[in-house]
């Protein structure tokens, strides 16, 4: 008798692509961490020189909300992988610099929380991290939106 369950777990694959390919949840889901990671190192850069408590906490929030997100923009952006999408330089810097993001996201947030709990304003090494993060992250979406408009 044949296991069940590679058929299964094909088939759970299958219907995940399926949803994020109907709902469009990776272009959906790209805007929370495109907007909430800037948004923070922003406020920490201004928290920071302009000694205001609630732009720290604006900071610590947004971050906070960007890094529970953004596995979820990874997994489906791998999820909605297409097939014309092979072989495209553009979308294979997309696709290891996206899930290099991720995990760097996690770097930031850990080192972003032992400010937090040091009661630390926002340090100029962790602003210049954030800063590099953000000109990435303005890449990685630019290389996205290349490959959905170029051909419109
Ligand atoms: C921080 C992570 C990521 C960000 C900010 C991001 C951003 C974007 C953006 C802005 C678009 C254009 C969406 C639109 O306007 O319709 C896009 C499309 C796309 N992304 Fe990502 N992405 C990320 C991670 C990934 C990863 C890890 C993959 C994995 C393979 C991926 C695969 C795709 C695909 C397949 C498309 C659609 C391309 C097409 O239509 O052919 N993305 N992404």
């Amino acid at each position: 008798m044949t296991s069940i369950e590679p058929i299964f777990g094909a088939g759970i694959l299958s219907g995940l692509k399926q949803f994020v390919s109907a709902t469009k949840l990776h272009p959906i889901l790209v805007n929370f961490t495109a907007a909430l990671v800037p948004v923070s190192v922003a406020s920490d850069f201004l928290g920071r020189f302009l000694k205001s408590e609630p732009l720290r906490h604006t900071a610590w929030w947004t971050l906070f909300y960007a890094t529970a997100m953004t596995p979820f923009t990874a997994i489906t952006g791998w999820l909605f992988w297409m097939p014309d999408d092979n072989g495209v330089t553009g979308m294979t810097i997309h696709k290891w610099l996206g899930t290099g993001l991720a995990v760097v996201l996690c770097v930031l947030f850990a080192w972003r929380w032992k400010l937090l709990r040091q009661g630390r304003w926002a340090t100029i090494s962790y602003l210049v991290l954030g800063a590099v993060f953000v000109a990435a992250l303005a890449y990685q979406g630019h290389l996205g939106g290349e490959q959905v408009f170029s051909g419109m």
